[in-house]
C-alpha cells in the first residue's frame, strides 16, 4: 500500500474509532463505528444507536451513511467498520444495501478491530449479484 493510501486508511481509522467511542448500545453492548469517504475527500462517521423497542435500532453504517448524504454527497468512495471481540465486524446484510446504494462492486469494505484494519473485501465480494440503482434506471 502506497503511504498515502495508508495514512488515508489511518485517518478513516481513526474517525471510526471516534464514532465507536460514542455508540449507544446498552442493550447488545457490542460497539460499532463505521466511517466512510467520499470522491471529495470527506469523511463521515457513525455509531450504532440502539432502542429499547429493539428492532428500531440503528447500525452504525447507516448513521455513516445518513450524515453523508444530509451533507449532500452521494458517493462512498471506501468505508471502514469497527467492531470489538475475535469474529470480522462485517457489514449486516441490510447495510451491504445500504453501502450498495452508493457505491459499486469494486469498492472497498473495510473491516477493523480494536487495533486496525483486519480485512478488507470488496462490496462485490459482500454482496454479489446486488440489485441497485441501475435496475430502476428510465
Ligand atoms: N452492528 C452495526 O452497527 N454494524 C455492523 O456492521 C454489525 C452490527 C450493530 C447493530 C447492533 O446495535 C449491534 O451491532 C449488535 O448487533
Amino acid at each position: 500500500m502506497s503511504k498515502s493510501a495508508e495514512a488515508g486508511l489511518a485517518e478513516l481509522f481513526a474517525a471510526a474509532k471516534a464514532a465507536q467511542a460514542n455508540a449507544y448500545a446498552r442493550y447488545s453492548h457490542f460497539h460499532v463505528g463505521a466511517a466512510l469517504r467520499t470522491p471529495s475527500g470527506a469523511i463521515y462517521a457513525g455509531c450504532n444507536v440502539e432502542n429499547a423497542a429493539y428492532p428500531q435500532g440503528a447500525c452504525a453504517e447507516a448513521g455513516a451513511i445518513a450524515a453523508m448524504a444530509a451533507a449532500g454527497e452521494r458517493r462512498i468512495a471506501e468505508i471502514l467498520v469497527v467492531g470489538d471481540g475475535e469474529a470480522l465486524c462485517t457489514p449486516c446484510g441490510g447495510c451491504r444495501q445500504r453501502i450498495r446504494e452508493f457505491a459499486d462492486s469494486a469498492t472497498l469494505i473495510h473491516i477493523a478491530g480494536p487495533k486496525g484494519v483486519r480485512r478488507t473485501f470488496t462490496l462485490g465480494e459482500l454482496l454479489p449479484y446486488s440489485f441497485g440503482p441501475d435496475h430502476l434506471a428510465r
